[in-house]
């Protein structure tokens, strides 16, 4: 009896040990196999869009046709964004070059002063050109970026300006939930400046968006319109999801991860603790798929016959890695491993050589609009590749 009970514990630990290594070698597999793929299908997307006279820069692929953009385009620094990752992720210098490229042709978006989007658009490009090549000039262009986005911060509002009035919506400062992710060139241009006043205006806009963008069960309205005269709420709308009641899932994450990165720069608990809510939204909510992807709204009629949109799965993917450094609240590195296996799959991930050579497909622009329905985003691509870099990170 001793000996068989000795026996079947050597099996049992064999099988345990065997079963750890396999699951060990699956977690590196998932990350090395993946910026391979980045690498080869960049490669490919960089050699489509070479043009002798111009540098394109590349949005979407729809209908069999390349979506390129203006540098004004509030995503044109995620495609130089990615190129900085697949940089970082594989260490070739062909692609420091590319993302040196791609980034300087943003080189006037330093002024620009039409919307919000200058903190996405100069942050993924020049932000992470800065962090990994270090240089100098661009410091001073995240600076300059900073002041043209503080240009459209009123005091007697308490926030950023997100777009401008629109008489035909009745609206008179519209601010958005996005709005959260452009904070962080704010803190930035702080830290490279030493000018408090960037900070300043990034911690009151994120604590008026707490006061005024979440509803109780910490979801949240995509846009809300303030009085530009004394900051009162005028109106609570959405533009990109299904009602102005419902939780539009990108702009679920973008506050998220907006919240994520206010803790990091702040290290203020108030913060953190509204990123863990909003994610006890998505966690209980009973529309949230079992394999992490959003739907395109969490509170879509015709779910689940409706869109995933696998941006919002990349972006929230890469704020659950984040926020798995500074809380255990739940185990968040493994609800994002969840996102990033689902990605990872033929189910989102193109073939090589296929989807416009972007890494993912079916992302949603905006539904209402019949926008960008149910194809590659270099957004998606974007966070896709950060949450690669931040699940590598963690292994160290
Ligand atoms: N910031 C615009 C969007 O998420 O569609």
């Amino acid at each position: 009896m001793k000996k068989l009970l000795f026996l079947y514990c050597v099996i049992f630990s064999v099988f345990c040990v065997e079963s750890c290594q396999h699951k060990k070698t699956d977690k590196v597999n998932i990350i090395d196999e993946n910026i391979a793929f980045a690498a080869d299908q960049y490669e490919l997307l960089l050699q489509s869009i070479e043009d002798p006279e111009k540098l394109l820069n590349p949005k979407s692929f729809i209908d069999g046709e390349m979506k390129f953009i203006p540098p004004q385009e509030w995503t044109s620094g995620f495609f130089p964004g990615s190129l900085w990752y697949i940089y970082e992720l594989t260490g070739d210098e062909k692609w420091k070059n590319a993302a040196i490229k791609y980034t300087e042709m943003l080189d006037t978006i330093q002024y620009y002063t039409g919307n919000h989007d200058v903190g996405f658009m100069i942050g993924c490009s020049y932000g992470n050109g800065y962090r990994l090549a270090g240089n100098e000039n661009y410091k001073d262009i995240i600076v300059q970026a900073a002041k043209s986005l503080s240009t459209r911060y009123n005091p007697s509002v308490g926030l950023i300006q997100s777009w401008n009035a629109n008489p035909s919506k009745d609206w008179e400062y519209p601010v958005i939930i996005d709005n959260m992710m452009n904070l962080e060139l704010l803190f930035d241009a702080t830290e490279f400046s030493g000018d408090s006043s960037f900070y300043n205006i990034a911690v009151t806009h994120a604590d008026n968006t707490i006061k005024h963008h979440y509803r109780s069960d910490y979801s949240t309205w995509h846009v809300i319109d303030y009085s530009k005269e004394d900051g009162t709420v005028r109106h609570r709308n959405t533009h990109q999801g299904y009602a102005d009641e419902s939780a539009w899932a990108r702009g679920q994450s973008w506050g998220i991860y907006g919240y994520i990165l206010c803790y990091r720069k702040t290290k203020d608990q108030k913060y953190l603790a509204q990123a863990e809510k909003a994610l006890e939204f998505i966690a209980n909510h009973p529309n949230y798929p079992e394999d992490g992807v959003p739907y395109w709204d969490y509170d879509a009629p015709e779910v689940p016959d409706t869109y995933r949109d696998a941006s919002a799965g990349s972006i929230l993917a890469s704020a659950l890695y984040e926020l798995s450094t500074y809380s255990n609240k739940r185990n968040y590195q493994e609800w994002a491993d969840k996102i990033i296996n689902t990605l990872s799959s033929p189910d989102f991930r193109a073939p090589l050589g296929e989807n416009g050579n972007f890494i993912l497909m079916h992302s949603v622009g905006s539904l209402p609009h019949n926008s960008e329905v149910d194809v590659p985003l270099n957004y998606a691509d974007y966070y896709f590749l950060e949450a690669l870099k931040r699940k590598k990170d963690l292994k160290k």
